[in-house]
């Protein structure tokens, strides 16, 4: 869009949830034309690149992670020219579109299942995994595991028993097929002739089986991934490819390749560990865990987030941590899903504006991309009655109407939150933006000041020493001659930290958030934090 292939390494992240965003017509589901009226909003918030949760023709037993048709939109969304328009509108506004692309599985709606289990005979048999026992692969784990209890299911149609990593309604696709293969190249090339800036590769570890192993990350798909991407760099050489990849550092590291695979991945394990840091006042979760992540590639971009349209995943914990989340974090057994959380941010933070600023403070500090899940900016709650993860997938709230401003239909397609103090009215848009203390006022600022430094996004990281280890983080982000000095007290106390400073830093800094200036004194920078607080700070 600005002939710069390397904007992801800056960009700020949006993740909308289409449904859940703005209902233009009145239908009671928002659509891509209720996005568009909402374009504005993201530009005025600083948002780089939205990513959009599935559109596409879907019986929606996953939310769209079902997909029945590759090439086209949901009908409760819009159609293709609504797509197209969304695409233009949003790079007038210098606003990158992605979306999901779901290569692992479709849905069981979708024609290439139907045909494959009507007939044996038919080419597209082979586009998915069959076998006439359900004892292949037994070493592979079960993922929704609240719902499901084995990774076949039988289809008495077909006569067989065919393969899914997620619900039975989500065939896996058979990669062993070139077919299918270029099956999916073209429809990444659908969608990029249409002007997507790239995809959220949904599910990425999963797209081979082998036996004796947990058919995860095995060499075949990396081969695949390296194919796609090469395929990908010729048709838009500014697009990019977001892996998720819920594993371990070193295991994400591979999709990186030699730069020549995903430009992006989730960093999943840190997230968790934010929240750890957080409830147990002590930073070395976070430490921990980024002295184990691997240096990746130049052109490539790890992407951070606190919350996301699914559970709070504690895939990525050892089993001791994870009870101690749920037990400090899902107390209800309702606020339970799967191996993780069904909570959204504020909700988690026990709507405490200091400790949910704190959490984005990291989150916009720390090396990575910066992802935002729509709603979190003004601290919008959950409603843990809802079935799956709907109850963190409910109607936006943009003013303190009954329907949040969302609709102006009757019945929505999920009830709003009702309960104080996170119904619409004490939890919108405009309330908060007429308010210069809101959350969403302190996170448009955060965004900013991120955007104003380049080493947020391209610097590297070292731990600054100070003499409060454990109840505080903070740390050097430097690049190009230029040093920024991030200091989190994660205590629920005021800290007065002394903090070392490393060697030609300092000792005049600026504070990049309230403009202050400090001064460091033999070689030491002492800084005054209130409970939560943080400060970022500009060496010089
Ligand atoms: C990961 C997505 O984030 C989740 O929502 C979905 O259910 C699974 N992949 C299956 O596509």
């Amino acid at each position: 869009m600005n002939g710069n292939p390397l904007w992801y390494k800056d960009a700020v992240f949006y993740e909308v949830y289409v449904r859940a965003f703005r209902d233009s017509d009145g239908d009671g589901y928002g659509d891509l034309r209720g996005l568009i009226e909402k374009l504005d909003y993201l530009q005025d918030l600083g948002v780089d690149c939205i990513w959009l949760m599935p559109i596409f023709p879907s019986p929606l037993f996953d939310d769209g992670y079902d997909v029945a048709d590759f090439r086209d939109i949901h009908p409760d969304y819009g159609n293709l020219d609504d797509f197209k328009e969304l695409v233009a509108e949003a790079h007038k506004r210098s606003i990158r579109i992605i979306t999901d692309l779901v290569l692992n599985h479709t849905s069981s709606h979708h024609p290439w299942f139907q045909a494959a289990r009507k007939d044996k005979t038919s080419k597209y048999r082979d586009y998915y995994v069959w076998s006439d026992t359900d004892q292949k692969y037994s070493e592979a784990r079960i993922i929704f595991l609240d719902t499901e209890t084995s990774n076949w299911a039988w289809d008495e149609e077909a006569g067989q028993y065919y393969w899914h990593r997620f619900y039975s309604s989500q065939p896996d696709l058979n990669y062993e097929n070139p077919q299918v293969q270029q099956e999916m190249l073209d429809v990444m090339k659908f969608w990029l002739d249409l002007g997507i800036d790239g995809f959220r590769a949904d599910a990425i570890p999963y797209l081979y089986e082998r036996e004796g192993t947990n058919c995860e990350n095995l060499p075949e798909t990396h081969a695949y991934l390296k194919q796609a991407r090469a395929f990908f760099d010729k048709h838009a050489p500014e697009g990019i490819l977001l892996s998720e990849a819920n594993q371990w550092p070193e295991d994400v590291r591979a999709y990186f390749g030699d730069g020549d695979e995903m430009h992006m991945a989730f960093h999943f394990p840190v997230m968790p560990r934010i929240f750890m840091a957080l409830k147990r006042q002590d930073s070395t979760p976070i430490r921990q865990i980024l002295e184990r992540t691997p240096e990746i590639p130049e052109n490539t971009q790890w992407c951070t987030f606190l919350r996301n349209h699914d559970e709070l995943t504690l895939e990525m914990v050892t089993e001791d941590e994870r009870q101690w989340m749920w037990q400090q974090y899902a107390p209800d057994p309702r606020m339970r899903l799967n191996l993780g959380i069904r909570r959204r941010l504020a909700p988690l933070l026990d709507n405490d504006k200091a400790t949910i600023l704190l959490a984005n403070s990291l989150l916009f500090t720390l090396p990575g991309s910066p992802i935002l899940y729509y709603g979190d900016e003004i601290g919008m709650g959950d409603n843990i009655w809802l079935d799956d993860r709907n109850g963190v997938r409910t109607p936006m709230q943009w003013d303190s109407s009954q329907q949040a401003g969302f609709s102006e239909a009757q019945e929505l397609y999920a009830p709003v939150i009702a309960e104080v103090p996170y119904a619409p009215a004490q939890v919108n848009v405009a309330s908060q933006q007429a308010d210069p203390d809101s959350l969403y006022h302190h996170i448009k600022r955060m965004i900013a000041a991120r955007k104003s430094q380049p080493a947020f996004s391209c610097g590297d990281l070292a731990w600054a020493e100070t003499d409060k280890p454990e109840e505080t983080l903070a740390y050097y982000r430097r690049s190009n001659g230029e040093t920024l000095l991030v200091i989190n007290n994660l205590s629920a106390g005021a800290q007065t930290v002394r903090v070392k400073l490393a060697q030609g830093v300092g000792p005049a800094f600026s504070d990049l958030l309230n403009g202050q200036n400090f001064q460091a004194d033999g070689g030491f920078l002492e800084a005054k934090l209130p409970p939560r607080g943080y400060l970022w700070l500009k060496a010089g």
